[in-house]
């Protein structure tokens, strides 16, 4: 018998591909989900059970009935800029939905947990690559309410012994190699899928924010992460929970910094397609330069990235845009 891992938000982009990644490695994957933004067509690797994290008594029902040993949490609201006009929201879905999956897990007796977090717990860095021994002050209610799940997990984890790996995820980009899974978010902010319409001739053209930060060509700088490498850390952080490892927060990122401007590039070369272009003011709430120190997680999980080079996320994910690469572009 597989272990079954209940899967909050496992409809959703990164949940899906963690899924399947898990799928693969032998575990039985419960995709619990109220489907506000995810898709039931992303839930193809074990059964789907509706229902909202805030709801502690469904999420124990849940456990129980599949007999979960452990639980990876990505129900959450995730836009920054929402947060801001609506930060309400964001307690109540990501607050309101630890309190709950928290309740959940203690009334089912399951005791493990991974967390998806953000690099947005950091806010505005002091200095880069950012380690996890960095200070954390977000700078939006988004950032916030994943660093009160962070606290949250820590001090249950030291009066009730839950042990619990937080994942820092830096940019997640890119689609499953195998085109069974890709982003959709309703709206879309993200650069990257925006960028691919554009490309496409949907959508026009693409906004760059701000072209006047203090980086080499002008244009923000981030860290992008191949989502099926994300999706693997999932893997082996609940492999260390239940091989009993402490637990840890760890950043999900490469260490390498792309901006704007050389992400548009790599879209453009991968694509053979011209990204329109329309410079725009700063986006609020945007640093300049993020970048992750990886090494913990390769300390810790032994989790190296292996597809996060920018034009595999770029191949990966163009094919989900109606995009096809270029034959002579294969990274
Ligand atoms: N950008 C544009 N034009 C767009 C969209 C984005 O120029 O149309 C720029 C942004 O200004 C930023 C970069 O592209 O410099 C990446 O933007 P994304 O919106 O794709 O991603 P963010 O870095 O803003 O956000 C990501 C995650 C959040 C997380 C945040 C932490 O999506 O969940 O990192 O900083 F909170």
């Amino acid at each position: 018998m597989p272990d079954t891992v209940l899967v909050t938000g496992g409809a959703g982009f990164i949940g899906s591909h963690a899924c399947k990644a898990l799928a693969r490695a032998g575990y039985l994957p419960v995709c619990f989900d109220n489907l506000s933004t995810g898709h039931a067509a992303a839930v193809r690797f074990g059964p789907l059970v509706r229902g909202d994290v805030r709801d502690g008594t469904a999420v124990a029902a849940a456990l129980r009935a599949h007999g979960a040993v452990a639980v990876i949490h990505f129900a959450a609201s995730a836009y920054v800029g929402e947060s801001v006009t609506d930060p309400a929201k964001y307690y109540d879905n990501n607050v309101g939905g630890m309190i709950g999956l928290l309740q959940g897990c203690r009334a089912a007796g399951v005791g493990r947990i991974v967390l998806s977090s953000s690099c947005a717990t950091y806010g505005v860095p002091d200095r880069l690559p950012i380690d996890e021994a960095a200070p954390q002050r977000p700078i939006n209610p988004y950032g916030r309410t994943k660093l009160i799940c962070e606290q949250m997990l820590c001090d249950l984890g030291a009066a009730e012994g839950l042990s619990h790996v937080s994942l820092r995820y830096f940019n997640a980009a890119g689609a499953d190699p195998e085109g069974e899974l890709g982003e959709r978010h309703t709206p879309e902010t993200h650069l990257i899928p925006l960028a691919m319409r554009a490309a496409s001739g949907l959508g026009g053209p693409l906004a760059i924010f701000g072209t006047d930060y203090p980086t080499p060509d002008g244009t923000c700088i981030r860290d992008y992460i191949h989502v099926s490498d994300l999706a693997r850390a999932h893997v082996l952080a609940l492999a260390r929970l239940l091989g009993d490892g402490g637990s840890l927060a760890l950043n999900l990122g490469t260490g390498r910094g792309h901006s704007v401007r050389e992400v548009v590039a790599a879209i453009e070369t991968v694509t053979g397609r011209t990204v329109p272009l329309r410079e725009q003011p700063r986006r609020p709430g945007d640093p300049p330069e993020l970048t992750a120190d990886p090494s913990r997680a390769v300390q810790a999980l032994g989790f190296r990235t292996e597809l996060s080079d920018l034009p595999t996320i770029v191949r990966h994910a163009a094919p989900w845009f109606g995009l096809e690469p270029r034959h002579d572009t294969a990274a």
